[in-house]
């Protein structure tokens, strides 16, 4: 039984999955130091609980890039989604959209844009990697741009791919990767048919539409080690300044100085992120990374944060360190491939309760009031 957003669906999500997903998703780079870091540092910080406050009205509801969320967060942009669940990316979205929250559709989805977003009420967000191929980003910005998307959050914190050792151990890059998916996928028969068979094509839906033939996920880490481009700069995104009309948003900011840049910039969002520990190993939490980037930049941008956050309590910590709002990335993941959409909506709803709880007994009646008050220690 589903009791808990942040480990039920975590254990239930590793007996579905095939090993080479499973450990993909659930995955950090080299020791996964930071990985740990993330979850243990959000955890231990701790809420400051008030009492007899007349808690009787709550809102949750929050402004980001000119729409109304009704409670602060989104889903994370996230590589191989569709693998997760059949055709997960268009499960996901609807599931975010039916709560109100905008969904991020990764540069590397299974579906492509023109799949996901006719589905939803509000815009859909888009991610979009720094890439060497301009073509394929100017291209997937116009598609972008065509089915309605408003804010795109571009990803900086990859000019190279972290060492994802785990992968290698999993079967999802190394040697004879390719057979031992396929001996995994025999050993998960509901998911081998559900999404192994039911949920085709698998492959990276928005580049096969750029190349006009099918990238398949042999060609994922291949296509990802050639595609990154480690001379990016500053420079390189002004012509996507210029391009892109909407929001712009910068993923992967760890540092003040970083933050002040995108400001200079012009950038209208920074998300604080060490890529949920699946880049550089030893580098700072998000939450001890947050509270200096605030006090940098708060007001002058909206900051998003993600990496760590498994429950609502986790929101409630970042909001008071300094977000305007986060990004749920694994935990919605494991929900997804356990129940699929359902699954998503289950761990929203649960994650609304655990923040309702929180600001109810850290005296919080909307989400302005969740200040480095709110907290007791951090
Ligand atoms: C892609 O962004 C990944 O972290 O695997």
């Amino acid at each position: 039984m589903i009791i808990s957003a942040s480990t039920d669906y975590r254990a239930a999500a590793q007996r579905k999955l095939p090993p080479f997903l499973f450990h993909y998703i659930d995955g950090g780079a080299y020791a996964e130091h930071t990985l740990r870091h993330n979850v243990e540092d959000l955890a231990g910080i701790a809420l400051r609980q008030r009492v007899l406050r007349n808690m009787s009205e709550l809102s949750l509801e929050t402004q980001l890039f000119g729409e109304t969320l009704s409670m602060p967060a989104a889903l994370a942009p996230i590589g191989l989604c569709g693998m997760c669940a059949r055709r997960g990316e268009v499960q996901a979205a609807k599931a975010a959209d039916a709560k109100g929250i905008p969904f991020t559709l990764s540069t590397v989805s299974v579906c492509p844009i023109e799949e996901v977003a006719p589905n939803l009420s509000r815009p859909m967000w888009f991610q979009l990697y720094v890439l060497k191929d301009r073509g394929f980003m100017k291209n997937a910005l116009e598609r972008a741009k065509a089915a309605g998307v408003t804010t795109l959050i571009f990803t900086v914190d990859m000019p190279v791919p972290g060492a994802r050792y785990r992968d290698a151990h999993s079967g999802m890059s190394g040697p004879n990767g390719p057979l031992r998916r396929m001996l995994q996928a025999f050993s998960r028969p509901a998911w081998a048919w559900d999404v192994g068979l039911l949920g085709r094509p698998h492959d990276l839906g928005n580049i096969s539409t750029y190349r006009g033939n099918p990238t398949g996920l042999a060609d994922y880490i291949g296509w990802l080690g050639s595609n990154f481009d480690p001379s990016i700069s500053w420079k390189d995104l002004e012509w996507i300044r210029d391009f892109w009309p909407g929001s712009m948003v910068i993923k992967g900011i760890l540092d003040p100085q970083d933050a002040r840049d995108a400001v200079t910039f012009g950038a209208d969002g920074i998300v604080v992120s060490n890529h949920g520990g699946r880049q550089l190993d030893g580098v700072l939490s998000s939450a001890r990374a947050l509270p200096a980037i605030a006090d940098a930049v708060k007001g002058e941008l909206k900051i998003l944060a993600d990496s760590g956050i498994r429950n609502g309590l986790d929101i409630v910590r970042m909001i008071a360190l300094g977000a305007d709002a986060v990004l749920l990335g694994r935990a919605f993941v494991y929900a997804l491939a356990v129940a699929g959409g359902a699954g998503v909506s289950n761990l929203l709803n649960l994650i609304e309760k655990e923040m309702r709880v929180a600001m109810v007994l850290t005296g919080a009646k909307s989400i302005s009031e969740i200040t480095r008050e709110s907290l007791a220690a951090y």
